[in-house]
């Protein structure tokens, strides 16, 4: 077997620091984990790990996100299905749990499932078999189940939309791994470590302000988020990362808002003069108002508090006047 390359989770968030040491345990017994948490962090890099930690390391390890399978295929995909059993089923089929014997079996987004396959799912891990779609006999079936979910099943449950007895048997070992916004200490060993991995052998410091912008920030797409940007950033810096550099969003919410900062800076160091910087916030301003509004004058001219005229003549002087007024 290929030597697999191990798996980084970088935190040194005392919160993630038990959650991890719990996982260990949990991983190391063949308990059905369930873990929780939003978008991108980490749940399924969670799920490889334990796959990895566990007894069961050298054996199958399948993975399906169920939100990503239309309803009607999705009974066959789990459980597999004979020939003939509907129109399309031109010969056997294995089912996921059927490729996952004696290995691990990862339903990601389980609070995507419909009612129908919930009943389904509950008999096959109670009874430890499955039968397939159009089958007659049950096949054996050994896995070890891990399951994730963004949404509280909880709530689900209590509005009857997943079924009770199949939430607490996969809720035996509940893991909730916390929003990136709730270890902030995490940033910037992560920043570090995507620089690391996106950049290799061309070292990329970031500014402490630049920095203080990172962690401030809420990552709403969490560790995903952090790693798409800074892979970008990666891309095109240059020994060095600023506060100009960062996109908007990491740059106190407004884009013009960052262009200050910048603009400051160059000014201070002798880069731009005086004159330059005025013109640049100038035509940015205007720029990002005409943005703001869609290229609405009237509006535009509004909202930064001048005439329609008074604008007009300045998109004028700053050759911003080619597009067609809207
Ligand atoms: N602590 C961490 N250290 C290093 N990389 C991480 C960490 N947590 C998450 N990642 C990386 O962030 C990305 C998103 O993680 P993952 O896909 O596991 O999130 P998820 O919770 O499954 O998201 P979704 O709910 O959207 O499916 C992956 O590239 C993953 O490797
Ligand atoms: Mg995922």
């Amino acid at each position: 077997m290929e030597p697999r390359p191990p798996i980084a989770i970088v935190t040194q968030s005392e919160r993630m620091r038990a959650i991890l040491s719990r996982v260990e345990t949990i991983a190391r017994s063949d308990t059905s984990v369930l873990l929780i948490g939003e978008t991108g962090v980490g749940k399924e890099l969670f799920a490889d790990y334990i796959h990895r930690v566990s007894a069961r390391s050298e054996r199958p390890f399948v993975k399906i996100a169920l939100s990503a399978m239309p309803h009607d295929l999705l009974e066959s995909e789990l459980f597999g299905h004979e020939r003939g059993a509907f129109t399309t089923a031109h010969a056997d089929k294995k089912g996921l749990f059927e490729l996952a014997h004696t290995g691990t079996l990862f339903l990601d987004d389980i609070d995507d499932v419909p009612q129908a396959v919930q009943t389904k799912l509950l008999r096959v891990l109670e009874s430890h078999q499955v039968m397939r779609v159009g089958g007659t006999s049950t096949i054996p079936i050994d896995v070890r189940l891990i399951t994730a979910s963004k949404v509280d099943l909880r709530a689900l449950v209590e509005r009857q939309l997943f079924r009770a007895d199949l939430y607490y048997r996969i809720n035996v070992f509940p893991v909730e791994i916390p929003a990136l916004r709730e270890r902030r200490e995490d940033v910037p060993l992560l920043v570090a470590h995507f620089m690391r991995r996106f950049a290799p052998g061309r070292p990329i410091a970031v500014t402490p302000e630049a920095e203080r912008a990172f962690v401030a920030y809420d990552w709403p797409g969490n560790i995903r988020e952090l790693r798409n940007i800074s892979q970008r950033l990666a891309l095109f810096a240059n020994g060095q990362i600023t506060l100009a550099d960062l996109p908007p969003e990491l740059n106190g919410g407004h884009p013009v808002e960052g262009l200050i900062k910048a603009c400051s800076r160059c000014l201070a160091d002798g880069s731009m003069s005086y004159a330059d910087v005025v013109t640049c916030l100038e035509t940015n301003l205007l720029r990002q108002a005409l943005a703001d509004a869609r290229g609405n004058r009237t509006q535009a001219a509004k909202a930064l508090g001048l005439s329609l005229s008074t604008l007009r003549d300045k998109l004028k002087k700053f050759g911003l006047d080619e597009a067609g007024e809207s």
